[in-house]
């Protein structure tokens, strides 16, 4: 469906049947990571919705919106095969009528990691998110942990803005040599891609430091820093160790505290994390 009424109606009939409703926002070019979330939507929820939107306002200025993949066929298919029951796919003038003038900011989550490479990403991912809440109005929404600081942003305006709506965040979904996927994993030539994994690898090091008894996040990151530095074509954006909940740096590993990082290969933006410190 391309129309917010005729969502609106669909909607309505499935919940007047007595069924809960799913919401799985993505941009499209589904991947096994988009379809774990709908894996977890389909037996908690009786009518899934997937929306496809490639959300224009959430791009830089030099930022990838126009090259974007947008395979609509294929991902119709996927979502077929996965009994998806409704896929939102609005035009972007359906979604932003000239003059919109309200905005969601999540004030301090916004601010760093991604959101200090990226100024206004969050703010425009916190405003479609929540236009998409209010046309599908979801009794659970699906999100992935690969995007944390995401998944963080929009917990926090759901809380804030007491919106109705129960949010799951799931797993991270890796190729089999350790690389998360993402619909920009595709724009990486042969001997990038076999680099990329290296986000991975220096995370699972970092990890596997902590468990074995080492706390200190600056000495973690350091060895992080470093074996992307020494990557051919790899260049670091951030590496961060900070609190989970309030993504604010921490000095030591106590409570649970995510180890993400961004890395360019070119002009291609990769994004890992883990988690660590929580048992
Ligand atoms: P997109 O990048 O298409 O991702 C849609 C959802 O899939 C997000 O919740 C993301 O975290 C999740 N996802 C992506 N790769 C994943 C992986 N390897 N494992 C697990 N989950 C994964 O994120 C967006 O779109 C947009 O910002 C959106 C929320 C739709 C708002 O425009």
């Amino acid at each position: 469906m391309t129309s917010i009424e005729a969502t609106r109606e669909a909607v309505a009939a499935a919940r007047k049947a007595g069924l809960t409703v799913g919401l799985v926002p993505t941009m499209g070019a589904l991947h096994d990571g988009h379809l774990s979330l709908i894996r977890a939507a389909r037996p908690e929820t009786g009518f899934v919705v997937v929306s496809i939107f490639v959300n224009p306002t959430q791009f830089g200025p030099k930022e990838d919106l126009s090259r974007y993949p947008r395979p609509f066929a294929e991902d119709v298919a996927r979502c077929a095969e996965e009994k998806v029951d409704l896929i939102l796919h609005p035009d972007p003038a359906t979604m932003y009528p000239p003059g919109l003038q309200t905005y969601v900011e999540v004030t301090e989550l916004q601010k760093g990691l991604c959101g200090a490479t990226r100024p206004g990403h969050f703010r425009a991912v916190a405003t479609v998110v929540l236009k998409l809440f209010n046309i599908v109005q979801p009794d659970i929404a699906y999100f992935g942990q690969k995007d944390a600081q995401q998944a963080r942003v929009i917990e926090q305006m759901v809380s804030d803005l007491n919106v109705p709506v129960t949010i799951r965040v799931c797993p991270i979904v890796r190729a089999p040599d350790g690389l998360a996927l993402s619909s920009r994993n595709q724009y990486l030539d042969p001997d990038q891609r076999r680099r990329a994994t290296v986000l991975h690898e220096a995370l699972a090091e970092a990890a596997r430091a902590v468990a074995a008894g080492e706390r200190d996040a600056e000495k973690l990151l350091r060895r992080m820093r470093e074996r992307i530095t020494a990557t051919a074509g790899a260049r670091l954006d951030y590496a961060v160790a900070v609190d989970a909940a309030s993504l604010r740096p921490v000095p030591t590993v106590q409570g649970p505290t995510l180890f993400a990082m961004a890395v360019f290969f070119g002009t291609t933006r990769l994004i890992d994390n883990v988690v660590v410190g929580g048992e």
